[in-house]
């Protein structure tokens, strides 16, 4: 890895902890349920392709991803695991699916019909599975619509339904929703025992509903996020870490303010540590003047408001700080921990968005990796 690289701002993976995770969720289901490891929107944050190929020699029997593009990009690196597109697919994006082969979600027969027409016309069979809407509202086929359109789409020569499945719309804080949600599916998996039948979430695995079917969809938590609180004692172990370093450090004097729109006026002298992160790397703006930074294992305070490329820190209380030291965004260091969830708590929105904001332009490194990974 170039040098250069660890010089400014960059996120770090951990194989390890992505491991321990994928083997801890295992525990959690039955032996033989399947794991379909969710890699979508850059892998969580994580990197597409490195996670991608790395849970494939973790062990995990699926991945998940949300369009054509992700898939491509995954099947150009390697990745041989079965593949489902998790959103619905464009007549136009039919014919890299099926040079891809990717799995579809199908949710109605209408769109059946239509994906079906153009697999003949490129005289492939095209897999899918068959989306049940019992309450998420997004895709799907209303679910006591489903048995009806189920045998239908069963009839169509350029489909193969492999799947069936549903998705929990409030599986970390409504249990009595949840179980509706399962019991509007269940009789139909029941009877449809050939086809690979899916609907918990991280949410839905970590707190044990036990309605895993044959297979679990696990995002989140195989990062070793956990949702809340309570997720706490399971003992998931993040596997990122995202940092940065001291730039420029200068003491300010009492009266002064700092950064834009002047909202943090200094009451007493502070010493200052300026750090290359900012909302141009996904940092959120939220965090203006409330958010903390790791530095030299303190907690440092974020004055004023968070820029694009800069944010500025109070390291008066961190002895011997100077520039290049390493910054600590999300993660550990030297006993002090910064988690997406705190993140997620002051801007005001979900771990899942904490992370799959960080951007393009902030490098990942990955360390203890099975896999090779390109540099
Ligand atoms: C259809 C579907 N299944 C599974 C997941 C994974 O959810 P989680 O990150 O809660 O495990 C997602 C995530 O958005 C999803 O959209």
């Amino acid at each position: 890895m170039n040098s250069l690289f660890y010089r400014r701002c960059w996120v770090e993976v951990d194989g390890r902890a992505l491991r321990h995770n994928f083997n801890l969720l295992h525990r959690l289901v039955p032996r033989s349920t399947q794991v379909m490891a969710i890699v979508k929107a850059n892998g969580y944050g994580h990197g597409l392709v490195a996670v991608g190929r790395e849970l494939q020699a973790i062990g995990a029997n699926w991945l998940g991803v949300a369009n054509v593009a992700e898939g491509a990009a995954l099947r150009e690196a390697g990745v041989r695991l079965p593949i489902l597109l998790l959103s619905a697919t464009l007549p136009e994006e039919m014919e890299e699916v099926v040079h891809e082969t990717l799995t579809l979600t199908v949710s109605s027969w209408n769109e059946g019909k239509a994906l079906d027409r153009i697999a003949r016309l490129l005289r492939k069979k095209a897999e899918v599975h068959f989306k049940i809407d019992t309450g998420m509202g997004r895709l799907g086929c209303w679910h006591p619509r489903a048995r009806e359109e189920l045998s239908r789409l069963r009839q169509l020569p350029g489909l193969a339904v492999k799947g069936l499945y549903t998705h929990f719309a409030s599986a970390d804080d409504d249990p009595g929703f949840t179980r509706t949600q399962w019991k509007a599916v269940s009789p139909l998996f029941a009877e449809n025992s050939d086809l690979l039948c899916h609907a918990a979430n991280s949410p839905a695995v970590t707190r044990r509903y036990g309605f895993h079917a044959n297979l679990v969809r696990l995002g989140l938590a195989l990062y070793g996020v956990p949702i809340d609180r309570r997720d706490g004692a399971l003992g998931l172990r993040p596997a990122l870490t995202w940092k940065s370093r001291v730039s420029f450090i200068h003491e300010v004097d009492a009266g002064r303010t700092v950064s834009y729109g002047a909202t943090y006026r200094l009451r007493k002298a502070e010493r200052h540590a300026v750090v290359a992160i900012g909302y141009g790397d996904g940092y959120f703006r939220l965090h203006s003047n409330i958010g903390h930074m790791l530095v030299r294992g303190h907690r440092c305070p974020i004055r004023g408001r968070v820029t694009m490329d800069q944010v500025i820190l109070d390291v008066t209380h961190v002895p011997g700080c100077r520039v290049g030291d390493e910054v600590v965004a999300i993660g550990q260091q030297r006993g002090g921990e910064i988690t997406a969830g705190e993140l997620a708590v002051e801007a005001k929105t979900i771990p899942w968005e904490i992370l799959t904001n960080i951007g393009a332009r902030v490098p990942r490194a990955y360390h203890h990796f099975r896999s090779k990974q390109a540099a």
